[in-house]
């Protein structure tokens, strides 16, 4: 998706990501990948859904120039995305590790260097995305990229595993994309389902989603496209740290004036008072989550970092329940037998 929100055929959205390839990595790298890697809009249905958001492929040296009398040319290619979880190491699933354990090519982005020295030391196979980002070019450049990396090494017969931060099919389009095409072309392709900054969010915020209901945007998304909202029930904005970022931007300052157009948004059906949350997950076991609260009048006047989410409460916390509704789903009779037993004490 474009400024101009009018994504061309097949085309859909953007996130990004940057990271330095090697093992280790200087703190200013790490820094970079942390600012870079936050970022997406994730845009409405493409008009053109079935064509290919993936024009002018890169193609990409590793797999593509294989011999074709290879064991790898011979194998039908495969792949599998698969997430690496929010907290460092721990948030792996057993069948994400065993799947980049037995891939016979592995890419990954991740956000910070112990995770990519680790998958580089489960894998020696593995290979960064990141050099696919550059200062100033447009992520969606860079994600069709990355297809044009992913996908020739399915082709060529490799067990592919590609890794992302967090789960691989939240705010990744890459990993759609891809396994859309590969699938069309006849592999098998899957994604492994694993944790989210949403989900720590859940945990760390001690919210149930079951309770109020849960509103969930891309934040740009939801200032560009006017996203409608429910006042009662949670909302969740990701990429606060990058509003209007539509291009890699290697350091801060972000858009500095975007949250306070955000925050004049909130506050015409939110009160100044309503407490708003600035949230970022623990990135390392031993670390403790973020939870700036903050009343909305504040809002404005934070600068939040590239990976953070901003949560905010329901105004009320119950809505109330419709009779017609509940004597359409002919649930009247028990709702009244339940209201006089709990008046009862029972
Ligand atoms: C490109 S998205 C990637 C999301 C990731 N795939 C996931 O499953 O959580 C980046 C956004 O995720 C959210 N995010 C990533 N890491 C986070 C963290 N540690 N705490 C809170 N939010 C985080 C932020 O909204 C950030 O701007």
């Amino acid at each position: 998706m474009h400024h101009g929100l009018a994504p061309r055929p097949g085309e859909d959205a953007i996130t990004l990501g940057a990271q330095a390839q090697g093992g280790a990595q200087t703190q200013a790298q790490a820094q970079v990948q942390v600012q870079a890697t936050a970022g997406a809009i994730w845009p409405q249905a493409a008009d053109g859904a079935g064509e290919d958001a993936t024009p002018g492929l890169v193609t990409w040296k590793t797999c593509a120039q294989r011999p074709t009398g290879s064991l790898s040319a011979l194998r039908r290619g495969s792949l599998t995305f698969v997430g690496t979880g929010i907290r460092l190491v721990s948030q792996m699933t057993p069948e994400a590790m065993a799947c980049i354990r037995r891939a016979t090519k592995l890419f990954y982005l991740v956000v910070d260097g112990a995770t990519e020295t680790w998958l580089r030391r489960l894998n020696k196979t593995a290979e960064s995305l990141a050099d696919c980002y550059a200062q100033g070019k447009p992520r969606q450049e860079s994600y069709v990229q990355m297809v044009g990396r992913i996908l020739p090494c399915v082709r060529a017969g490799e067990e592919v595993c590609v890794a992302f931060y967090g789960h691989p099919g939240v705010f990744v389009w890459p990993s759609h994309e891809a396994m859309r095409i590969a699938r069309r072309e006849g592999f098998p392709a899957k994604m492994l389902p694993a944790i989210s900054a949403e989900d720590c969010l859940f945990a760390d915020l001690g919210i149930d989603p079951a309770r109020d209901g849960c509103q969930s945007f891309e934040v740009t998304d939801f200032l560009l496209r006017r996203r409608r909202f429910d006042t009662s029930c949670s909302l969740i904005l990701w990429q606060i740290g990058v509003i209007g970022e539509l291009s890699v931007r290697l350091t801060a300052p972000y858009n500095s004036r975007a949250l306070g157009v955000l925050a004049n948004l909130l506050r015409r059906h939110y009160p100044a008072h309503h407490e708003v949350v600035i949230y970022e997950a623990a990135r390392y076991p031993i670390g403790e989550p973020s939870i700036l609260r903050v009343p909305l009048s504040k809002l404005g006047t934070v600068t939040p970092r590239a990976m953070a989410t901003l949560y905010v409460p329901p105004r009320r916390s119950v809505r109330p329940v419709s009779a017609r509704m509940l004597g359409r789903l002919g649930m009247a009779t028990g709702a009244r037998r339940d209201s006089r037993s709990r008046q009862r004490g029972a």
